[in-house]
């Protein structure tokens, strides 16, 4: 037990609608018994996943890169809340932004990313969102999916904790395809990978 409430406090990263958010959200309880999902940050003040966060009653932040100067004062600034708030794992839940290699690196192990395709396809830098979507859709691939990874210093090429396989229909558009691959995978992958390691670090807290 890291904290001595049984449960390991966990931070949900996340820059827009937040539906990964809100899957984690209701699968408290069921799916993830050892994670308190403890505080929700954002790195655009106007994501509807802040609003989701007060809606179930959980302590919700935005803060800005360009207004503090840079990703080094964001993550000064993210470090200090997640120490305010005890935070202990920290899951990227359509979280847009790259955490730099000295955070990634503090939080060896710690940080949890859902990609919406199967790594290693479809992933690094430049490829988020519909635009993953995009690629899948114009390389004619006949099945895409998405992945639960740990976060490392290469974007999207930390260990593989999760993957499930979505199938591509052929008149799918990449809201399709998305909206497919969410349901199919992403909202049943990320609450049980929370689950994992959470119940993990409580039987090894090392
Ligand atoms: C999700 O599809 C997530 O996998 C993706 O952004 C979307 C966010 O939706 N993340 C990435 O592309 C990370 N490289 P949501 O805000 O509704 O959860």
């Amino acid at each position: 037990m890291l904290n001595g409430s049984g449960k390991v406090r966990t931070a949900v990263l996340v820059s827009g609608g937040g539906t990964n958010l809100q899957a984690i959200l209701n699968a408290r309880g069921e799916i993830i018994r050892h994670a308190e999902i403890s505080l929700v940050v954002s790195n655009r003040s106007k994501a509807y996943a802040l609003e989701r966060a007060k809606a179930a009653g959980i302590p919700a932040t935005a803060i800005s890169a360009k207004a503090l100067g840079g990703r080094e004062a964001f993550e000064q600034e993210l470090q200090r809340i997640l120490e305010i708030h005890k935070i202990e794992l920290i899951v990227l839940a359509g979280f847009l932004a790259i955490l730099s290699p000295d955070f990634t690196r503090r939080w060896d192990h710690r940080i949890l990313n859902i990609h919406p395709a199967l790594i290693p396809s479809f992933c690094g830098k430049d490829y988020y969102g519909l635009h993953v979507h995009e690629a899948a859709l114009a390389r004619g691939v006949k099945v895409t999916g998405a992945t639960v990874h740990f976060v490392n210093e290469i974007p999207d090429g930390g260990e593989i904790l999760l993957q499930k396989a979505v199938e591509v229909l052929p008149n799918d558009t990449p809201e399709t395809l998305q909206r497919r691959v969410m349901e199919q995978a992403e909202w049943i992958l990320l609450p049980q990978a929370v689950e994992t390691v959470a119940a993990g670090m409580l039987a090894d807290p090392s």
